[in-house]
């Protein structure tokens, strides 16, 4: 492989135990809704204004080692006018680029979606790396229902996912493989640790068929969960069974499982996250985060698009990212949400 150095040390640059990614690759439909909540308008200047508030938050890099843009904010700037991969490389912290082009469903297979996206991957990943971009997320999405996600709409998914992870080692930049199985639904948590096993044996056996080198990936699952409709669980019960399904499936080559956080709360996201680490301090690979929702929401409530609240804003991601950290250390008490940092 051309690039195997230059991936390599992306993944170091991504590696350190208590840091994580910062996902702020919200697509265009996905960021109306978040700004909508707010009752702030999505025009290209809202987003590049939020968007440099995240990058240029002062310490964000002690706890966040990686952040996730969308295209449009790979070339827009900070109110410094740095570039906003250029602020967070100040930080320390690794751009990278969300690739896929979003899901449809999946042909003649009710039920089941599938991303798109791999047309001209290579050449976009090309322009991607030259803008500073060092790693790529791509998202498969798997809804639970009677009947889905199907075989045939796993195996399908798998083989998406694997063919955009080669691509991206072949390109030099390192990719994040995320199969998300949705937490809508009234399904009980063994169904949804049941359709989760499927979902990731039948990605890592296509990132086998593909050649993708595990060392030099990062895994982005669901935790297992009950559905939204379905009874709540407790901590441990989810770090169980998050564990039971990670341990039969994914390879200790993997360096960092980077979880996504799927619509829990930014509390609950955290401490499911500690309970994992305290109940697999020896896991074979990081437990750490690539959240979204989590770690943003508390900022954008603070933030409501005005100027005279940023440094609120900045305070609640600065909050949301320490509490992550300690919890990739096991360290983290819910008594801690009280205290002012
Ligand atoms: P959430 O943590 O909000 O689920 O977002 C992570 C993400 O990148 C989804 O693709």
């Amino acid at each position: 492989m051309q690039y195997t150095s230059e991936l390599e040390s992306t993944i170091q640059d991504m590696g350190q135990k208590g840091r994580g990614v910062l996902a702020a690759d919200e697509s265009a439909p996905t960021i109306v809704k978040r700004f909508k909540a707010i009752g702030v308008e999505s025009n290209e200047e809202n987003r590049r204004a939020w968007r440099s508030l995240l990058v240029t938050t002062t310490g964000l890099g002690e706890y966040i080692n990686g952040i996730i843009l969308f295209e449009e904010t790979l070339s827009q700037k900070t109110d410094n006018d740095n570039t906003i991969p250029s602020a967070a490389w100040a930080q320390g912290i690794v751009p990278g680029i969300k690739v896929d082009k979003g899901k449809i469903p999946l042909a003649l297979s009710a039920g089941d979606l599938i991303t798109q996206g791999l047309d001209g991957l290579a050449e976009r990943l090309c322009d991607y790396r030259q803008q500073g971009a060092r790693f790529a997320k791509w998202r498969e999405v798997y809804a639970i229902d009677k009947h889905v996600p199907s075989k045939h709409g796993i195996e399908a998914n798998a083989e998406m996912l694997a063919r955009y992870a080669a691509v991206c080692q072949e390109q030099g930049l390192v990719p994040i493989v995320e199969p998300e199985v949705l937490m809508d639904g009234d399904h009980e948590i063994d169904r949804h640790a049941e359709v989760t096993e499927a979902v990731q044996h039948a990605v890592f056996h296509a990132l086998r068929r593909h050649h993708v080198q595990l060392e030099l990936m990062i895994l982005k699952p669901n935790m297992v969960l009950p559905g939204k409709d379905c009874r709540r669980a407790d901590a441990d019960e989810v770090a169980a069974a998050t564990l039971k399904v990670l341990r039969r499936c994914v390879p200790a080559a993997v360096p960092s499982i980077n979880f996504l956080s799927g619509g829990q709360g930014p509390e609950e996201a955290t401490v499911n996250l500690n309970a994992l680490n305290q109940q697999a301090p020896d896991a074979p690979w990081r437990l750490t985060i690539s959240y979204g929702r989590a770690l943003q929401q508390p900022a954008i409530q603070a933030w409501q698009g005005k100027k005279e609240n940023e440094a609120l804003a900045q305070q609640a991601l600065l909050k949301r990212a320490r509490l992550n950290s300690l919890a990739q250390l096991g360290q983290y008490h819910p008594d801690m949400e009280s205290s002012d940092a």
